[in-house]
């Protein structure tokens, strides 16, 4: 059944001039595009977003990169939506990454690793609602 997931090009791939590419890997991964959006955004809204990891010694310099520049929001649609991004992304460390996945072709270092992919069910219904509304996903 098709399913939803949320995803950010980060800072680091905007700044390097890989949207293009990115998103002709997420199209050639079989996903539609349901929303897209790209923009800033403060401290404060990264830390909203990434709460599940506050407290964490890489929080605040996480917050502090996401903060940093544009990225591009979006919500993406396929069939096992979910764990397919996560394997297109590739490994949290792009050195560990598989090749061909996206972190290892556009990221630099794990603290800026070009892409985000909501990891469960749950955690993609809030990252949904986090940062798009209702009306922009029809
Ligand atoms: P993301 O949430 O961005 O899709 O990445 P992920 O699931 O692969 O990794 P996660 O554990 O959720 O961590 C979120 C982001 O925090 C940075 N991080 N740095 N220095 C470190 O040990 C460390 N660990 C995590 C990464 O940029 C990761 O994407
Ligand atoms: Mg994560």
């Amino acid at each position: 059944m098709a399913q939803r997931t949320f995803s950010i090009i980060k800072p680091d791939a905007v700044r390097d001039g890989y949207i293009g590419a990115i998103l002709a890997a997420i199209d050639k991964g079989g996903f539609k595009i349901v929303s897209l959006k790209k923009q800033s955004i403060s401290k404060k809204q990264a830390e909203g977003f990434y709460a599940v990891h506050a407290g964490k010694p890489f929080f605040d310099g996480l917050c502090e990169f996401m903060s940093s520049g544009p990225l591009v929001l979006m919500v993406l649609e396929k069939d096992n939506a979910i764990a397919d991004l996560r394997k297109l992304m590739g490994a949290t460390n792009p050195a560990n990454a598989e090749p061909g996945t996206i972190r290892k072709q556009f990221a630099k270092s794990i603290g800026e690793n070009a892409i985000h992919g909501s990891d469960a069910e749950e955690t993609a219904a809030f990252e949904i609602g986090y940062w798009f509304a209702g009306y922009e996903l029809v």
